[in-house]
């Protein structure tokens, strides 16, 4: 038997596994732990319309919207307390995504889910009772921290837990958990807001305690993963456990290769300095690009601030947030299509059609808005058909991220990682993610008084060099076992370059270079 295991006709390999209800299971509460994710990016949004919200703790706002209507409507929010509030969270995502690198690959996934699950709850209770600004800020700080631990272990746990031919369908289960929170939120917002008294913020940013509690439940009962196991030297447990994963008796082949690969892991001292090695050049960029480009496709102007977008073309704001939940709507059903199709059309095809769907959404988007609201911000009299058009082409491009760049987003950068590198490169994905997200938030309404429709244009620009780069230099992962996955860089047209042949995850891609070309199955 080889050292790499089962070996098809195509020298790739395949192990035997099937999609046991454990493992289904498993990956189905792990992957809630994209709820709080999405409850904070719905949230947050509404919450920033809510009149009675921005009375109490950003009155310069709240004057502001309450003059005259015929004020430019592209700069009415421009305040930098208010983005402040929406921001802060992703810094603080960023720094412990960072921290959560070290417990991930010491001490296991489950305990960094574990504790982004406390830190979240710590962070709504206090927003749910806020008094003051800091109270607010300080809430936000400690959801960021959750964030940071969840996002960087839970698309690890989710790629290394599934079988290598559901991986992409069970990993978008954290995606489709986002957009989930995300609509959630935004339907209770819609409810919270009609509350009499106006403190329904309260139950909105407060009632993020329920996805909490449900991670922070989830990471106990979940088992951790069979590569973290064997990474921590607990070879006896991770290969019971893998059985069990598996469904099937002999798991000899993915087990021996697990070890190697963790053999591998275990000769890196550094992690982090070892990302710089020149054989990790092209998992790096993708660490890089990958969530940089996520976030410039512009998805979360229209997450975070679709009610307040509405408002500016047009809509009253139980209208806008009724929008809001519409195109929450689109983005769960749209998630659901990657789930179905990630494992079946690979990749680069939904990376490839959703570019290519957004950005006629965005010309159109700039066009409608430029068109009506023109460059000093003053719509007169906005039609009902032209709120319909506008808000139909943001569902279809909502629809073309979701089944894109949103999933696989975190779906790519969870799956091509080395085990020696994993940890730290999820993190360099989880930060790079947050700054941008960071960025975004903190300048959109900004850009928005200053670029005016302009700023579609700006994100439609880059989802054209996203489409491109992914044509060029993205290989395809689909069907290839997540320890194997060195094989698709060194058949690459350009990163062959870097990656040297037998480089690769110790003996075991050395073994599978001496039986290419066999059948073992
Ligand atoms: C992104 C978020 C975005 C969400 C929308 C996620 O994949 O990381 O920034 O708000 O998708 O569904």
């Amino acid at each position: 038997m080889p050292a790499g295991g089962f070996v098809v006709g195509d020298g790739q390999k395949a192990y035997p596994g099937k999609l046991t209800p454990f493992v289904l299971f498993t990956c189905v509460v792990a992957a809630m732990g994209g709820l709080i994710f999405g409850y904070d990016i719905g949230i947050s949004g509404g919450v920033t319309s809510m009149p009675s919200f921005l009375r109490r703790f950003f009155p310069s706002v709240y004057r502001k919207q309450q003059e005259d209507a015929t004020t430019n409507q592209y700069c009415q929010y421009d305040s930098p307390t208010l983005t402040l509030f929406t921001s802060s969270l992703y810094l603080a995502a960023l720094i412990s995504s960072l921290v959560a690198s070290t417990v991930t690959r010491r001490f296991g996934r489950r305990l960094s889910m574990l504790f982004g699950g406390i830190l979240f709850c710590a962070g709504a209770l206090i927003n749910g009772f806020a008094k003051h600004v800091w109270m607010l800020i300080v809430g936000r700080i400690l959801l960021g921290f959750g964030i940071g631990f969840a996002n960087q272990a839970v698309p690890l746990y989710l790629s290394e837990m599934a079988p290598y031919k559901y991986r992409g369908s069970l990993n978008i289960g954290f995606q489709l958990s986002i957009t989930i929170g995300i609509l959630v939120a935004e339907v209770l917002n819609y409810f919270f807001a009609k509350i009499k008294g106006g403190w329904g913020w309260r139950l909105s940013l407060g009632g993020a305690v329920v996805p909490a509690l449900i991670i922070t439940i989830g990471s106990l009962v979940l088992p951790d993963t069979p590569n973290s196991m064997i990474e921590r030297g607990q070879h006896e447990k991770a290969k019971i456990k893998l059985r069990r994963i598996r469904g099937v008796e002999d798991v000899s082949q993915e087990f021996d290769d697990l070890v190697a690969a963790s053999k591998e892991s275990q000769a890196i001292e550094h992690p982090w300095t070892n990302l710089l090695r020149r054989k990790y050049r092209p998992h790096l960029t993708m660490a890089i690009m990958i969530p940089f480009f996520q976030q410039l496709t512009g998805i979360n102007v229209i997450m975070f601030y679709a009610p307040v977008l509405f408002n500016t073309i047009g809509f009253t704001t139980d209208a806008s947030l009724m929008s809001a939940v519409v195109t929450g709507s689109v983005n769960v059903a749209a998630t659901l299509v990657s789930i179905y199709g990630v494992d079946r059309w690979g990749r680069r095809f939904l990376f490839l059609e959703g570019g290519t769907q957004m950005l006629i959404c965005q010309a159109v988007v700039a066009a409608c808005i430029g068109a009506k609201f023109g460059v000093d911000g003053t719509p007169g009299e906005l039609p009902k058909w032209y709120a319909i058009v506008v808000v139909t082409f943001i569902c279809i491009y909502v629809a073309g991220f979701a089944w894109s760049w949103g999933p696989l987003g975190w779906l790519v950068p969870s799956e091509i990682f080395p085990l020696e590198i994993r940890s730290a490169a999820q993190s360099i994905t989880v930060s790079v993610n947050m700054i941008f997200t960071f960025i975004i938030a903190q300048i959109f309404l900004t850009m928005l008084c200053h670029l005016k429709f302009g700023l579609f244009l700006v994100f439609a620009f880059f989802v054209v060099v996203m489409s491109i780069f992914v044509y060029i230099f993205l290989p395809e992962t689909k069907g290839i076992p997540i320890e194997e996955m060195g094989q698709v860089w060194r058949s690459h047209w350009y990163w062959s370059r870097f990656v040297e042949d037998g480089e690769y995850g110790n003996g075991l891609e050395m073994g599978k270079s001496s039986n290419q070309g066999t059948k073992h199955v």
